[in-house]
């Protein structure tokens, strides 16, 4: 959590040595504030933290935040790259990351994505059921190539987390099912196929996860896996173990460090392998949420403040669920503060909402803050992951910009759409433009 905030003598939030005041008076709110340092700390402490591996790799799973330059970023730091789309892909190879680098994930990648990933030569694709890696043997026959997987499996662990974002139990949309060697037949079929290259395995068990204990079930499910497969002559040298480390973001919320989730990681991965009789494989993590959701702050402007008679004050700001729907999704919670009255004290409980036509559009359902007033800055922590990803336009508001601050400057990362912007692809057929019906 980077919400022990810094500020400067005027009582304004400090991010990355800028001052949110002034980036504001620079780039307009609503704006997404992306703080370069605190990733970098991340990666580092993911490194010390894995670094007892022989072996390992970390991949950025691009899902939870990815413009070309972010790309850029997390290729200029040296990880590894998750893409679940074409799309994905497609921006991660336009900010010149290095093809053998991403991981091609998806539950229903379609022909034309499978074969740009074979042509550009991506590391790994992550082949998630028995239609998929027919249809990759196919494509990699007619191009005269070999297709690099891992295969997806489905351990029957369940994460404590929010129902819509857990993807390890029995009978979950992705991956192959432990359950009924279906697995096991997989990798059989996957190991027999000779346009294929089976790596390794892959699991995901879901996402904001508190619980260390799902990983070790999921890592002694999956080495077993291993076993069994080695047993059968198919030796299979890497195990992607997903992400999913949860994040702090309000008071109460107990997620482990990331250091704690690596030593843990280390033990677990040691024991099954003592159990199985297996060398280490070489193990991959795929964290989002955990290297970039406490880096990202939303700022808004306070606009109408009303209290209804018996009932509640409401502040609403200039964004909301247009650019985080995750409290409407997930019931997520967010902690916040003024970011210009920084210091001064708690007195009155707010409503946080946004300008959407949607009652359920609230940012946060109840916190202190000193006396609002409009023009007033409200600064939204831990709005890093899958905000921007999952902004959309409804209501046609502009989806907003991204800055990045390092050291006490600011720059662009994604600019703030335009009215032009959002009619860029809108057309009026020729019928309608004669005024008759
Ligand atoms: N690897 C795979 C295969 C995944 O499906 C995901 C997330 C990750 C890695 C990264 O997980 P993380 O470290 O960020 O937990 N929209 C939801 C989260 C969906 C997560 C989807 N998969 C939310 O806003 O909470």
């Amino acid at each position: 959590m980077n919400y022990e905030e810094t500020h400067n003598r005027a009582g304004h939030l400090v991010i990355g040595g800028c001052d949110v005041v002034e980036l504001v008076g620079q780039w307009g709110t609503p704006l997404y504030v992306f703080d370069e340092e605190a990733v970098i700390n991340n990666i580092v402490m993911y490194r010390n933290a894995l670094s007892g591996l022989p072996d390992y790799e970390i991949i950025y799973a691009a899902k939870a935040l990815l413009t070309v330059g972010i790309a850029r970023f997390m290729a200029n730091h040296g990880l590894s790259l998750d893409v679940v789309s074409g799309g994905e892909l497609y921006m991660a190879l336009t900010a010149g990351f290095p093809a053998e680098k991403i991981y091609f994930h998806g539950n229903n990648k379609s022909a034309a994505e499978l074969r740009t990933a074979l042509d550009v030569g991506v590391g790994r694709i992550v082949v998630d059921n028995l239609y998929e890696l027919e249809l990759i043997a196919d494509l990699a026959r007619q191009k005269q190539k070999a297709a690099d997987i891992l295969l997806r499996i489905m351990p029957g662990v369940e994460a404590h987390t929010h129902s819509y974002i857990q993807t390890g139990q029995l009978d979950s949309k992705f991956g192959i099912s432990i359950a009924y060697n279906q697995a096991i037949d997989a990798i059989k079929l996957a190991a027999g196929m000779p346009e294929i290259k089976l790596h390794g395995l892959h699991c995901h068990i879901g996402s904001q996860i508190f619980e260390l204990a799902s990983f070790a079930k999921t890592i002694d499910v999956m080495m077993a896996l291993m076993a069994e497969s080695k047993a059968l002559g198919i030796d299979l040298a890497e195990l992607d173990l997903g992400g999913g480390l949860g994040i702090k973001y309000v008071e109460g919320d107990q997620p482990a460090s990331i250091q704690d989730f690596g030593a843990y990681l280390q033990d677990a991965l040691k024991n099954s392998a003592a159990k199985y009789g297996l060398k280490l494989p070489k193990i991959m993590v795929e964290p989002g949420r955990s290297l970039v959701g406490a880096a990202g702050t939303t700022i808004y402007r306070v606009g109408s403040i009303k209290t209804n008679q018996g009932g509640r004050t409401y502040a609403a700001v200039d964004g909301g669920m247009g650019d985080n729907p995750r409290v409407a999704l997930y019931q997520a919670k967010y902690h916040a503060v003024v970011a210009n009255k920084i210091g001064q004290p708690p007195e009155q409980t707010y409503t946080i909402v946004g300008k959407y036509c949607e009652s359920g559009d609230v940012l946060i359902n109840s916190i202190a803050l000193p006396r609002l007033e409009p023009g007033d800055l409200l600064a939204v922590f831990c709005t890093g992951a899958y905000n921007y990803a999952m902004a959309s336009n409804y209501n046609a508001v502009p989806r907003i910009p991204i800055v990045t601050v390092y050291r006490g400057q600011s720059d662009l990362v994604v600019e703030r759409e335009t009215y032009q912007d959002l009619i860029r692809l809108h057309r009026i057929p020729a019928r309608w433009l004669k005024n008759g019906v």
